[in-house]
């Protein structure tokens, strides 16, 4: 089968072309570190022996974030070592692992209306203007400023709404947010200094941590591509033409492999679409991916939307999450949205593979959206859609699938039903598991103990699956 063929290329070196993509399972701590229960998770994608694993979504900076895995600092490189390890042996040396390297900007939770109306906005003479115009007369001009926000707070929500910035509606709706093109704020006018470094140190630690390369997360809602979108307008350099809006990416690149070698495996997941109005399309995708291709990425892998513009508007006290609008069923396709979600995403892989051959470039393409079956799979790599064959939940659903396939037993595989149990699960930033086995309490993890979730009714790792 094709899928079981290797795969050479610069530095990466696959034994097979099945890929378990980025999943952020929500197993690390307040400190960000590779606990147990990262190592236990990784481990058991290994059972299945997939050519390559990319541990989830990996924060670069060292702050604070939640129980996001973190990778910058030297403290955390000792964890991940482990990880790396577990990986090596539960696949007997055969899984590749890399670990995708994430920025993301800040962004606050959707605010209770009277509380941000009288702590967070700041009225201005045009606000005045705007409720007066609405209004009819001048009584707005001269009321002080607590009186004028009371006031605020009995109009119709509409009329108040008429009278905000639109970024001042959406922190009110949807919860303050960051973008790239804020460079009045001194940390975004500086990320082209910062981020460079800070992914290189990063990559180094990867590298020291025994990963055989790294992932940069130049997709969905987070820095680099922000960088990368077409609603990137900075004035610094950075943003406008696609040879501005890629510079930043490149010159993380570049300092990364200056780190690493040439010996360490560099790739990056780049959008081939966002999905959004105004957004980045298939062209600017082909763009992006020639201008990596070009300055020496080992691999790109490809998705699509996952953006915050089209969000759903989250609820008060909670944060946006880039997966639930749209851009969001885009990205992490299912029955719903599609119909059938199966290989949705293919022809965007498809389209910037034929462009990297038609400019000599060989760069391996990763593929993914919908990958449920040996059969789906053959077809991506035969029709030359990817390289190399990305699952991200059916693997969740069924971590020895590749296995089962790879020794004809096919038919006892479990299928992912594509409903997003599991983004719902990471969405809320609870331990992400797989609604088709995490009630099944009768079988013990591969080290006989039962990994149960914070409440106790849900297993962590999918059932072992032994007759080999
Ligand atoms: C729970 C969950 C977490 C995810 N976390 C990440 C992530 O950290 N980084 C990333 O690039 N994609 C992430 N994704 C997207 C997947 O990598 C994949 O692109 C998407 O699910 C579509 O592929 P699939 O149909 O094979 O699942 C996540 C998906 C799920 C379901
Ligand atoms: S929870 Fe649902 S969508 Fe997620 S992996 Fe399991 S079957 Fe698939």
């Amino acid at each position: 089968m094709l899928l079981f063929q290797p795969l050479q290329h610069r530095a990466l070196s696959l034994a097979t072309r099945a890929w378990v993509p980025a999943m952020v399972p929500w197993r690390s701590n307040e400190e960000g570190e590779a606990t147990d229960a990262v190592r236990a998770w990784y481990g058991r994608f290994a059972d299945g022996r997939p050519g390559a694993i990319v541990v989830e979504a990996t924060g670069v900076r060292d702050v604070k974030s939640g129980p996001l895995l973190r990778i910058g600092d030297e403290r955390f490189v000792p964890a991940l070592a482990e990880v790396a390890a577990e990986v090596r042996r539960r696949s007997e040396g055969r899984t590749r692992l890399y670990i995708q390297l994430i920025d993301f900007l800040g962004i606050r939770r959707r605010p209770e209306k009277a509380a941000w109306v009288r702590r967070f906005w700041k009225p201005a003479a045009r606000h005045r203007e705007r409720l007066c115009a609405a209004e009819g007369g001048e009584a707005w001009l001269e009321l002080d400023e607590v009186a004028l926000r009371e006031r605020a707070l009995l109009l119709p929500h509409a009329r108040f709404l008429s009278a905000l910035d639109a970024r001042e509606v959406e922190e009110l709706e949807m919860g303050w947010r960051e973008r790239v093109v804020d460079t009045h704020l001194p940390h975004i006018a500086d990320l082209p200094r910062v981020l460079p470094p800070l992914f290189a140190a990063a990559a180094r630690r990867a590298r020291d941590a025994g990963f055989d390369g790294v992932e940069l997360h130049c997709a969905h809602a987070y820095t680099l591509a922000s960088f990368l979108s077409r609603t990137n307008d900075r004035a610094d350099g950075y943003g406008g033409t696609n040879e501005a809006r890629a510079r930043l990416p490149l010159e993380v690149l570049r300092a990364v492999r200056a780190a690493v070698g040439e010996d360490f495996v560099v790739g990056a997941r780049i959008l081939g679409e966002e999905c959004i109005a105004g957004g980045s399309t298939i062209d600017d995708a082909k763009d992006h991916a020639l201008r990596l291709a070009r300055a020496g990425l080992d691999f790109l892998s490809i998705s699509r939307g996952g953006k915050f513009e089209d969000a759903r508007q989250p609820k008060v006290g909670e944060a946006a999450y880039p997966y639930t609008g749209p851009s969001g069923h885009a990205c992490m396709p299912t029955i719903k949205s599609h119909g059938d979600p199966r290989g949705a995403n293919l022809h965007l892989s498809r389209a910037i593979r034929a462009t990297l051959r038609g400019a000599g470039l060989a760069t391996p393409v990763v593929g993914a959206g919908g990958i449920d079956s040996s059969a789906l799979a053959e077809r991506a790599l035969a029709e030359g859609a990817c390289d190399i064959v990305g699952a991200a939940r059916q693997s969740l659903a069924d971590p020895d699938w590749w296995w089962k396939i790879e020794h004809s037993r096919e038919h006892e595989v479990r299928r992912c039903s594509y409903t997003n149990y599991c983004e719902g699960l990471d969405q809320r930033h609870k331990q992400v598991t797989c609604r088709l086995w995490d009630r099944d309490h009768r079988a013990h993890d591969a080290d006989g103990a039962l990994l149960l979730s914070h409440d106790g009714k849900r297993r962590l790792l999918a059932p072992p699956w032994r007759p080999r």
